[in-house]
């Protein structure tokens, strides 16, 4: 049995800050914003949206009154959680209308929930060939004003619908993983702001890069020139270059050339809109499956990281039509439909948050889901 993505969905916020302004603003270079990190704009979320409003957003691209009704599993992978105890995925139930008859609840592992959770999704659906599962990426990366770290931030979801009909893209039984306890990033209780030791990071990610890489060829005969594309998690984009640079020499100078041209268009999408946590690896899939010349039974290997940290590298296979079963222009549009605020609007917009008792005007709203109150210290969602 086949299984895999059969529609996948992409939101953002609507308001961006341009990465040469914020550069400028931090007395910054701008070829470091743009070359050294490899980000042009910024997502910056509105105070009334959160990961349950973009998750909202993302997954109501995607589904119909006919595919709602054959969704048995709900997970949202997100590590900007909004409630210690009650899982996101239970406010989308209520917000998209989906059956009662789920199991709807939330992941965490930086920015690998969302895949623990689309391989939780095939093993549901191989035990249960008839039903659907709605796995959604949703996150705001926050690293707080004037961090090395601001330059990384964004916001977004990206949804997909996990069935035994992909339309889109197969998944294989080709994976392996790995976890160890690294003090990379976190974010304690307390902190709405991540910490992160950033070159650290970047050491480990690469190294299990590199790990899996070497586990993947050895325990399934592959070599680079089994697969179309390597799609990497891109929290700023020269990230996914820096792994993919442990190629150069090992594998032919026309494949890694290749390689690097497939790399560009995962990229696209992501240099526009930032850092989505657990949703860059997914935005790198939609934005390469929408940039480049890939074709039906090509072969993509997709490396994801969390930090704290797991990875897990497994291959995928782009199905005929893929493109059909994209709602390309809603996708374009969540993209190129933005305005542009200044940096000190943004400044403003960070540390703004609706508190206890407060409610928002539903004419402020941009989009369809939002944050309407706090009620006895209880996050009330409404749809307009
Ligand atoms: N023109 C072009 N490139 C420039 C430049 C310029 N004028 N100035 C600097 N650069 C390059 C640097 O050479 C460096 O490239 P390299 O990484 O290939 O060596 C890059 O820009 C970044 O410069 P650096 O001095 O390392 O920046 P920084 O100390 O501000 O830190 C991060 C950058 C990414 C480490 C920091 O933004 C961070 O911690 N982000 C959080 C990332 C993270 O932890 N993510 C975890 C989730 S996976």
């Amino acid at each position: 049995m086949d299984i895999g993505i059969e529609k996948i969905g992409f939101y953002t916020p609507k308001q961006y800050i341009d990465i040469v302004e914020l550069a400028q603003a931090r007395n910054q270079d701008p070829d470091k914003f743009t070359i050294g990190i490899g980000q042009d704009k910024q997502a910056v979320p509105a105070v009334y949206e959160d990961a349950v409003t973009m998750a909202a957003e993302a997954s109501n691209q995607i589904l119909d009154s006919d595919n709602k009704s054959d969704i048995g599993l709900v997970i949202v992978g997100t590590e900007s959680s909004v409630d210690e105890s009650k899982a996101a995925a239970l406010y989308l139930t209520e917000l998209l209308n989906l059956p009662e008859n789920v199991r709807a609840f939330e992941i965490k592992e930086a920015c690998y929930g969302a895949t623990a959770g689309l391989q939780m999704a095939k093993n549901f659906v191989a035990a249960h060939p008839d039903k659907k599962a709605l796995v959604v990426a949703s996150d705001i990366a926050r690293y707080g004003i004037n961090t090395p770290g601001e330059v990384t931030q964004g916001a977004g979801s990206v949804a997909m619908l996990i069935s035994s009909e992909p339309k889109v893209l197969k998944l294989t039984d080709q994976t392996v993983y790995m976890s160890r306890n690294v003090g990379d990033f976190w974010r304690p209780t307390f902190s709405k702001t991540a910490f992160a030791r950033g070159k650290f990071s970047n050491q480990i990610y690469i190294e299990f890069f590199e790990t899996l890489w070497a586990r993947y060829q050895k325990e399934f005969g592959a070599t680079a020139d089994d697969f179309k594309a390597m799609l990497y998690h891109i929290p700023y984009t020269k990230m996914g270059a820096k792994a993919m640079r442990t190629l150069d020499g090992k594998i032919s100078a026309e494949k890694y050339a290749q390689l690097q041209t497939e790399y560009q268009a995962s990229i696209k999408f992501g240099r526009e809109v930032g850092n989505l946590y657990t949703g860059s690896l997914y935005l790198g899939l939609i934005s390469y499956l929408l940039n480049s010349d890939v074709k039906p039974d090509d072969n993509l290997l997709l490396f994801s990281y969390g930090s704290g940290a797991v990875g897990e590298l497994y291959s995928a296979e782009v199905v005929d039509g893929f493109k059909d079963n994209i709602n390309v222009q809603a996708i374009k549009s969540v993209i190129d439909d933005r305005e542009k605020i200044s940096i000190s609007d943004y400044e403003k917009i960070f540390s703004d948050s609706i508190e206890d008792g407060q409610s928002v005007d539903p004419e402020t709203v941009t989009g369809k889901f939002y944050l309407k109150e706090i009620k006895e210290n209880e996050r009330l969602y409404s749809a307009k």
